[in-house]
C-alpha cells in the first residue's frame, strides 16, 4: 500500500465541517465581509417590507379620500424599492467578490503545497487529479463561498423574517404554515441528500476521466508510436461514458428533487390562499392584511426552496473542501527538520554514503540499496556503472534527498542531510537528467531555471559554455523563441545542452550527471561534451555513465549491482579484475572490439 496521497481511504463525510476550514481564507477580508452583510441586512429589511407598503396602499390607497394620501403612499413605496435595488447591488458585488478573492487564495495555497510535495505522492497522486481539484472543485467552493453565502443569509433572513411577520399579520394562518413546512420539507430533505451522493459520485467520475487524459497527452507520442490512439480513446471514451452514465443519474435525481420541491411548496400555498380567502370572506382579514400575508408567505416558500437548493450546493462545495483540505493536509515525509543543520558556508562538494539501506516506500520487498558505502572527495570525478536496476538512479535520488533512508547516512560537505533542509542540500547539486526537461516557455527562461536571479548576460554566458549559443541565436527570435511544449522544437542533442546551461548557470559544488544512453551524431556529441567538460571542470562530479569516454576520464568508477557496490577503481585495472565490469564494459562501450561495429557497417 503506497505510504500517503489524498486518494486512500478517502472519507466519504456528509457533514458541512470541512467549511469550516474555508474560514481562515475568508478572514484577511472580514472587512469585505462585514460590509457584504451589512448590505444584506438592509436590502432584506426592505424586502421585507415590501408587503406592508403593499398592505397600506390596497387598504388605504383605494380608499384615502385625498391624492395626497396616495401620492405619499406610492412615493414611500418607492423608496423601499431604491433601497432595495442600490444595497442587494452592493451586496452581490461584494460577496462576487469575495468569493473570488477566496477562490484565487485556495488554488494559490493548493498549488504551493502540491509543488513541494516528495516523490512519494506524486507515485499515488494523478497529476489530473490534482488538476481537477484546482479547478473544479474550488469553482464549487467559488460559488459557494461567494454567491451561495449571500443567498443563504438572505434566505435565512427572509425565512425567519417573513415567519416572524406572518405571526404578526395573522396568527391563525401562521399556525397552518408552521404545520405545513415540515410536510413539506422532510421529504425535500430526503431526496436533497440523495441528489448529494450522486453529485460526489459524479465528480470523482470526471476526476478519473480528467487523470486518464492527462497522463496519455502528456504522451501523445508514445501513444502515437505504438498506434495505441485507438485503444486509448477508447478506454477515455469508457471512462467519459461513465461520467455521463453518473451525471445522468444525478440529473434525474434533481429533476425529482425540483418536481417534488416545487409541488409540495405552491401546494402549501394554495392551501394557505384558500384559507386566507376565506377569512377575508368572513370579514376577519382585511383585503391588504391577506395581501401582505400572502406575500410573506412566499417569501416563506420562496426562500425555503431557496435553501433548498442552496442546501445541495452547500453539500458539494463540502465535498469539494474536504478533498482539497486532504490535498493542503497531506505532509510531505520530506521537509526541514525543526532545527537544521547549516552547511559549512565553504562550498566544497564532498559527498559521503555510509551504510546507506534503503528501499521504494512501494516496494518493501526489494532493497534497492543495500548496505551502500563511498567517499567523493571535493573536485573529484566518479563514475557510477552497472547493469539496469543496479540502484545507480536511485543513488541520486536520496542524494537530492526525495526520500528518507532506512538505515545510514548520507554526507553532504560533512552534514548529514537528513539532518538538513533538504533545499539548501539541493542548492549545493547540479543535476543533468536523462531527459531533459524543457518547459512551455523561451530559451531565456529556460536556461534561467537554474537560477531564477541570473541576469540576461549571465544566462548567454552559461548558454555559451554549454555551446547551446549558437544555436539559440540561429532560431527564429533567438533566446526569445518559444520552445514548445517539453521543447518539441529542439533535437536531442540541443535539449542537453540546454539542460548542461542551466547546470552552468547554477554553479553548483556538486554536480549529479545521468548519461543520456540515446545516442547523438558525431557533431553533436562532440558538443554535449565539450559543454560538460567545461561544466565538470572544478566541480565533484558524479555520473552515470554509458560512455567509454567518461569512465576512462573518470578518476574512479564504482561498479554496482543489485543494490551493492561490487567493485571500484580505474578502468584498466577494473577491465581486468572485475568480470561484471568487464562484461559490461563490452556490451556497453564495445571495450572488447573498439568501433567493430562500426567498421562492419562501413564495410557492407
Ligand atoms: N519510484 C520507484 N518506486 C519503486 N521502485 C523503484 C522506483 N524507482 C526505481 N525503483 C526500483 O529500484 C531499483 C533500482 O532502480 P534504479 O532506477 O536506481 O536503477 P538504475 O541503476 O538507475 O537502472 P537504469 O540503468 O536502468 O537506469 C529497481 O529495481 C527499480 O525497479
Ligand atoms: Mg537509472
Amino acid at each position: 500500500m503506497p505510504p500517503h496521497g489524498p486518494d486512500i481511504d478517502r472519507p466519504k463525510s456528509r457533514s458541512l465541517t470541512p467549511l469550516r476550514s474555508l474560514w481562515p481564507f475568508i478572514r484577511p477580508y472580514s472587512a469585505t465581509l462585514w460590509l457584504a452583510l451589512g448590505a444584506l441586512l438592509v436590502a432584506s429589511g426592505a424586502f421585507l417590507a415590501v408587503p406592508v407598503a403593499v398592505r397600506y396602499v390596497i387598504d388605504y390607497g383605494f380608499t384615502a379620500a385625498d391624492a395626497e394620501a396616495i401620492d405619499r403612499y406610492f412615493l414611500y413605496f418607492f423608496g423601499v424599492a431604491l433601497l432595495l435595488g442600490l444595497f442587494a447591488a452592493a451586496r452581490a458585488y461584494l460577496v462576487n467578490w469575495l468569493g473570488e478573492r477566496v477562490v484565487a487564495d485556495i488554488r494559490d495555497a493548493v498549488y504551493r503545497h502540491v509543488i513541494r510535495q516528495d516523490p512519494a505522492f506524486f507515485e499515488v497522486t494523478k497529476t489530473g487529479e490534482v488538476l481537477s481539484r484546482l479547478t473544479a472543485d474550488t469553482t464549487l467552493i467559488q460559488s459557494i463561498s461567494g454567491v451561495g453565502l449571500s443567498i443563504i443569509l438572505r434566505s435565512l433572513i427572509q425565512f425567519f423574517g417573513a415567519l416572524i411577520l406572518l405571526a404578526v399579520t395573522n396568527l391563525k394562518l401562521m399556525g397552518l404554515i408552521v404545520v405545513l413546512l415540515p410536510v413539506v420539507l422532510v421529504p425535500i430533505i430526503a431526496i436533497g441528500r440523495w441528489v448529494r451522493r450522486l453529485s460526489r459520485a459524479s465528480q470523482d467520475r470526471i476526476a478519473d476521466a480528467s487523470g486518464m487524459a492527462g497522463e496519455t497527452l502528456n504522451a501523445a507520442q508514445t501513444v502515437q508510436a505504438f498506434t495505441a490512439e485507438e485503444a486509448e480513446s477508447r478506454r477515455f471514451g469508457d471512462s467519459v461514458e461513465l461520467s455521463f452514465v453518473t451525471a445522468i443519474r444525478r440529473a434525474r435525481a434533481r429533476a425529482l428533487f425540483s418536481t417534488v420541491s416545487t409541488t409540495s411548496l405552491f401546494g402549501a400555498l394554495i392551501v394557505v390562499l384558500w384559507v386566507g380567502a376565506r377569512s377575508v370572506l368572513s370579514g376577519e382579514l382585511t383585503g391588504g392584511e391577506l395581501g401582505q400575508f400572502v406575500l410573506y408567505a412566499m417569501f416563506v416558500a420562496m426562500s425555503a426552496a431557496m435553501l433548498s437548493e442552496v442546501w445541495g450546493e452547500l453539500q458539494r462545495a463540502a465535498g469539494a473542501m474536504e478533498r482539497i483540505l486532504e490535498l493542503l493536509d497531506t505532509e510531505p515525509d520530506i521537509r526541514a527538520p525543526e532545527a537544521p543543520v547549516a552547511l559549512p558556508p565553504v562550498r566544497e562538494g564532498s559527498i559521503r554514503f555510509d551504510s546507506v539501506s534503503f528501499h521504494y516506500p512501494s516496494r518493501p520487498e526489494t532493497q534497492a540499496l543495500d548496505d551502500v558505502s563511498f567517499e567523493v572527495a571535493p573536485g573529484e570525478k566518479v563514475a557510477l556503472v552497472g547493469p539496469s536496476g543496479a540502484g545507480k538512479s536511485t543513488a541520486f535520488q536520496l542524494l537530492m534527498r526525495f526520500y528518507n533512508l532506512q538505515s545510514g547516512r548520507i554526507l553532504v560537505d560533512g552534514v548529514d542531510i537528513a539532518q538538513a533542509d533538504p533545499q539548501v542540500v539541493r542548492e549545493r547539486i547540479g543535476i543533468v537528467p536523462q531527459e531533459t526537461v524543457i518547459f512551455g516557455a523561451t530559451a531565456r527562461e529556460n536556461i534561467r531555471f537554474g537560477r531564477p536571479d541570473a541576469t540576461d548576460a549571465e544566462i548567454e554566458a552559461a548558454a555559451k559554455a554549454a555551446a547551446a549559443h549558437e544555436f539559440i541565436t540561429e532560431m527564429p527570435e533567438g533566446y526569445d523563441t518559444f520552445l514548445g511544449e517539453r521543447g518539441t522544437r529542439l533535437s536531442g542533442g540541443q535539449k542537453q545542452r540546454i539542460a548542461i546551461a542551466r547546470a552552468i548557470l547554477r554553479d553548483p559544488p556538486i554536480l549529479l550527471l545521468d548519461e543520456a544512453t540515446s545516442s547523438l551524431d558525431a557533431q553533436s556529441e562532440r558538443l554535449v561534451q565539450e559543454a560538460l567538460e567545461y561544466l565538470e571542470k572544478d566541480r565533484t562530479t558524479l555520473v552515470i555513465a554509458h560512455r567509454l569516454a567518461t569512465v576512462l576520464k573518470a578518476d574512479r568508477i564504482l561498479v554496482m549491482d543489485q543494490g551493492r557496490i561490487v567493485a571500484a577503481g580505474r578502468h584498466e585495472e577494473l577491465v581486468r579484475k572485475d568480470p561484471l565490469y568487464a562484461r559490461l564494459a563490452e556490451l556497453q562501450f564495445g571495450e572488447a572490439e573498439p568501433q567493430g561495429a562500426l567498421a562492419q557497417v562501413a564495410g557492407a
